[in-house]
């Protein structure tokens, strides 16, 4: 494993106020675009903070003028197409990796959007559980405008947020919209203007700290599993989550390892662990 260099561990920041993580994109300079340093050090301070006691809801913001420019087109794209295949790859996978463990964070997660979302940062903007933006905010799926599609699953994302008429004008057009806009076309929970941004996102999230975190994590995962369930699929699924769920602090787990590892009463190759005395 390689030591991350000092940049690449500035390239995120944040602070645990009252329970909230408030994480930042902090590379200002660059619009806060995703350089694979970057999305690198994202992954880490995710792993950081998603099982602290201290942290209960995490916020993804940023710093500057944007939210998140999008890929970065110089050291995500044209440096590791110089270098070939397996570089490629590699920045595919920490990227789509750190979204993706997002999607399946641990805590809720909030996008609060205040400036520029492009692109690539339309992974991280679904990745979260909601989403505030500023009226103020720019959104776009500018891919188009330099020639690909919206790969790194932007275009699902548009297809799973938006309607099809405006996800195909979105994506065939290269044309912003802003906040506003973006709330009505469902991209986000809600806009409000910028001033009020952080005020309405810490309300938010001091309600989410008064919920049951065992359910709201089997909620959360449990509205984006069942999209592409058919309703009976669903109705199973969703009964056996609530059991999971009830049973999450479930005992038997621990009373199976202590008769093995300390008891040594059985062999959990060789047959099971005795119920009676004590689990479930
Ligand atoms: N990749 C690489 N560098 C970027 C990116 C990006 N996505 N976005 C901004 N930068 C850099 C600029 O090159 C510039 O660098 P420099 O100071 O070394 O010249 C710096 O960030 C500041 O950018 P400006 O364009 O000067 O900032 P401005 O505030 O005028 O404009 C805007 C902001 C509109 C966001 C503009 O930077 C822009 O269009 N960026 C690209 C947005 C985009 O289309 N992203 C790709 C989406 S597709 C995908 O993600 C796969």
């Amino acid at each position: 494993m390689t030591i991350p260099t000092q940049d690449e561990l500035e390239t995120v920041v944040f602070t645990i106020e009252d329970g909230i993580a408030w994480v930042s994109f902090n590379r200002p300079e660059k619009r806060n675009c995703m350089s694979p340093k970057l999305n690198r050090q994202m992954m880490r301070v995710l792993d950081e903070l998603e099982f602290r006691e201290d942290v209960g809801v995490l916020v993804l913001a940023g710093e500057g003028s944007a939210w998140s420019a999008g890929m970065d087109l110089h050291e995500y794209f044209r440096e590791n197409e110089a270098k070939g295949l397996g570089a490629i790859r590699q920045a595919q996978r920490e990227s789509y990796g750190w979204w993706r463990r997002l999607r399946w964070y641990q805590k809720p997660t909030i996008a609060m959007v205040h400036g520029w979302c492009f692109g690539g940062a339309y992974g991280p903007l679904f990745g979260c559980d909601l989403a505030f933006a500023a009226e103020e905010a720019q959104f776009g799926l500018s891919e188009i405008n330099w020639g690909i599609l919206p790969g790194g699953g932007a275009t699902k994302i548009a297809v799973e947020l938006l309607n099809f008429r405006n996800a195909m004008y979105h994506a065939m057009m290269g044309e912003n919209v802003d906040g506003k806009k973006a709330a009505e076309w469902g991209l986000v929970n809600e806009a409000v203007p910028l001033v009020q941004l952080k005020e309405r996102v810490s309300e938010v999230a001091k309600v989410l700290l008064q919920k049951n975190p065992v359910a709201l994590k089997a909620t959360k995962d449990a509205i984006r599993r069942v999209g592409e369930m058919t309703f009976d699929n669903a109705e199973d699924y969703l009964v056996r989550a609530q059991e999971a769920a009830n049973s999450f602090d479930n005992d038997g787990r621990k009373e199976g390892i202590k008769q093995f590892l300390d008891d040594k009463t059985y062999k959990p190759g060789l047959g099971s662990y005795n119920k009676s005395k004590g689990g479930r």
